[in-house]
């Protein structure tokens, strides 16, 4: 990454800090260039992040910890932990391509209330946190043309095995746990949680633990 990249993630992260929303742009050029070609339609936009943070950030637990399934280059999970800083943000990402560049704007943004783990979602379990954040993120197993890349097989099958062991997890989960979705059709949420908050034309949705 070159400095002017470095410099930006600081810039972004200071700006966020002091209750400034950058602008995405100002925010995905942070990344290189090979990844900005999917931030719009991969990465959530910070206005999105900030809302989504906030309801998990603003539940029954004081200092919540939340998971972000599928956690791309970092967006969602640098976005909450520069803004809420009592809570502490862990994403998980399959693509090592995108851990490696999220632990790079990690380490230069210098936050210590966010981490990245490389590998599968269906090796997490849910029970260490109180919040999670899905950004739709298994639906290139069912429209492989929107896939990032061809890294990871793509299977349909595949769609109904995350969606049903994301659903498992949440539904164990404690009372008044918080999940946010943004775009996709729910499959994720089980039967247990009521649907509290909608935002962004209905893309975002909050839900909350019966
Ligand atoms: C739509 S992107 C969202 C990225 C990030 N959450 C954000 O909002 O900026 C979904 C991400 O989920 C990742 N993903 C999909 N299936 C996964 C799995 N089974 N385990 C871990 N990551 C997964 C993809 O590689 C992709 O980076």
């Amino acid at each position: 990454m070159s400095v002017s990249e470095v410099q930006q993630i600081k810039g972004v992260v200071a700006q966020l800090q002091q209750g400034h929303l950058p602008s995405d742009l100002v925010f995905d050029a942070c990344m290189p260039v090979g990844t900005r070609r999917h931030t719009s339609t991969h990465f959530t936009p910070v206005e999105v992040a900030v809302e989504a943070a906030q309801f998990l950030c603003s539940g029954a637990w004081e200092n919540p910890k939340i998971l972000d399934v599928g956690s791309g280059m970092g967006k969602f999970c640098l976005v909450g932990g520069a803004m809420f800083e009592q809570a502490h943000f862990t994403g998980v990402e399959q693509r090592k391509s995108l851990c490696d560049v999220a632990d790079q704007l990690l380490e230069y943004s210098e936050l210590n209330n966010v981490g990245f783990l490389c590998g599968n979602i269906m090796n997490v379990k849910f029970s260490d946190f109180q919040g999670v954040y899905l950004y739709n993120p298994f639906y290139e197993h069912l429209q492989p043309f929107s896939a990032m890349d061809e890294t990871i097989e793509l299977d349909a099958d595949y769609y109904g095995i995350y969606c049903g062991y994301v659903r498992k997890q949440l539904q164990r989960m404690p009372k008044n746990t918080r999940v946010v979705t943004y775009f996709g059709g729910g499959e994720e949420i089980p039967l247990n949680y009521d649907l509290v908050k909608q935002g962004f034309h209905n893309d975002l949705k909050c839900w909350q633990r019966r």
